[in-house]
């Protein structure tokens, strides 16, 4: 069977030109078996457009650099088969995001701003000692923290959620699923109190309003839903005087993918 003929049209703009209109530009493309839209976007600008922008580094699904818009839905282009597209490509950059150039947004300075105001990180007072042996876990628990651990920051789910494209100061998905991750660590002392106040109002778990876009458009699979719905659980539980804590701050650590929480 001979190879599809594609046409790809790419969103072109740069902000540091802004005399020039934001435009699309369409491209001719022979389609190849096991071709990706990354190795489309790198010959096109190898071998057709020198000036075209947009970001990779693994070409893994494991940075999550270069998601975009793909025919109207947020993937990764290093990830996505021409195969299982038509035969005219449309790519435009995520929403949600600083523009940088052509399908290059900023990320990095968005995820960073949320995991400080989260305070992404352990919260404990255990003294580190690099000479002590690796505390153990049971793997219960070490698989429940994995599961929101996979997230590899693309920003799919906040590109694809009618929250974030509405309300800027909407925390988004990724941010409740990385705080879930914290509340179930039983090394985090951080009292439900803390949490509350971090992720328990509008901009956080109660602004979600359960469309489920970012649970369909995560490139890793992860059950956002399930994260969001247990953090919405004992938020909503702390707010009704109903929990404790989590890990040494009180809750046995029995929960798997959120769905033994409330
Ligand atoms: S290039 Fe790293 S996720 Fe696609």
């Amino acid at each position: 069977m001979a190879n599809r003929n594609l046409k790809i049209n790419i969103f072109r703009y740069n902000p540091a030109e802004p005399e020039k209109k934001p435009s699309m530009a369409s491209y001719p493309f022979e389609e190849l078996p096991g071709l990706t839209m990354f190795t489309v976007l790198n010959r096109i600008r190898e071998e057709l457009d020198r000036t075209l922008v947009f970001d990779f580094v693994c070409r893994a699904a494991i940075c999550g650099s270069c998601a975009m818009i793909i025919n109207g839905k947020p993937r990764l282009a290093c990830k996505t088969l021409t195969k299982g597209l038509p035969k005219e490509i449309t790519l435009l950059p995520l929403p949600v995001f600083k523009l940088i150039g052509d399908l290059s947004v900023d990320t990095g300075t968005w995820f960073r701003h949320i995991s400080l105001k989260t305070e992404a990180w352990i919260h404990t007072s255990a003294k580190f000692d690099p000479t002590a042996v690796e505390e153990r876990m049971d793997n219960e628990t070490a698989l429940r923290i994995y599961e929101p651990e996979r997230c590899i920051e693309c920003g799919c789910c906040i590109a694809g959620c009618a929250t974030a494209n509405i309300r800027d100061d909407f925390m988004g998905a990724a941010t409740i699923n990385r705080v879930a991750r914290f509340m179930v660590d039983p090394r985090d002392e951080r009292t439900p109190g803390q949490y509350f106040d971090v992720i328990g109002c509008d901009e956080g778990t109660f602004g979600c309003m359960g469309l489920m876009a970012c649970d369909n458009n995560c490139p890793m699979e992860i059950p956002l839903q399930y994260q969001l719905a247990y953090v919405r659980r004992k938020m909503a539980a702390f707010g009704l005087g109903g929990w404790k804590g989590t890990g040494r701050t009180g809750e046995p650590q029995h929960h798997r993918a959120g769905r033994s929480a409330s």
